[in-house]
């Protein structure tokens, strides 16, 4: 199993793992909206490839903001059924936040479940004063400072680039 960058070629294979992992189009499609939506970018997209050459995961970071600071949502991430609970995910998403925070960028958003995101060091985001613009558990919307003073003065609505609310 290889984690690397999403090369040109990677892009069927990559809707085949949210198909699959999601049972539905929404999130495969999203990944292709934002694919060609320029004020998304910069986009940080991690993929998980089998000795055989199958994608079998993906991770994906895009620009969006908290009031006009830029920050980063995490969305999506998908591991095929058949390959989850093996650490992939996790691997995915620690190598992505990685990337991220040596690119200089400062904080990242999360739609997921809480269980799962504080491992990677995602607090909810309620507590530093930042919201959902739209109804969500407070639970549930996560968000994690790439540096220790990453998140000093910032409160407000976090506000998603149009592909979120197109798909
Ligand atoms: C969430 C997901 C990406 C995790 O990938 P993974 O390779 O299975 O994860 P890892 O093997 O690194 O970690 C497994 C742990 O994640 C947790 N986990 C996995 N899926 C979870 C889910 N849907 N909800 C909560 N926790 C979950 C479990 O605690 C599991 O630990 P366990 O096996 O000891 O119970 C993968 O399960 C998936 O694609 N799920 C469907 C799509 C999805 O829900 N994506 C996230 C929302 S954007």
């Amino acid at each position: 199993m290889q984690i690397r960058t999403e090369i040109f070629k990677d892009a069927a294979g990559i809707r085949l793992v949210h198909q699959a992992a999601f049972g539905q189009r929404t999130e495969a499609d999203l990944v292709e909206a934002l694919r060609e939506d320029e004020a998304s970018l910069p986009h940080y997209s991690r993929v998980a490839v089998t000795d055989k050459g199958e994608i079998v995961g993906h991770v994906l970071l895009s620009r969006i903001y908290i009031e006009d600071i830029p920050s980063l949502a995490l969305a999506p991430v998908g591991v095929k059924p058949h390959w989850q609970r093996k650490g992939i995910g996790s691997e995915l998403i620690r190598q992505v936040i990685e990337e991220a925070r040596e690119a200089g960028e400062s904080h990242i958003v999360v739609l997921g479940h809480d269980s799962y995101y504080p491992q990677f060091g995602f607090e909810r985001a309620v507590d530093y004063g930042i919201e959902a613009p739209f109804p969500v558990p407070v639970d549930f919307f996560l968000i994690m400072p790439l540096e220790r003073q990453a998140l000093k003065g910032i409160r407000g609505i976090v506000r998603y680039s149009k592909p979120f609310s197109t798909v």
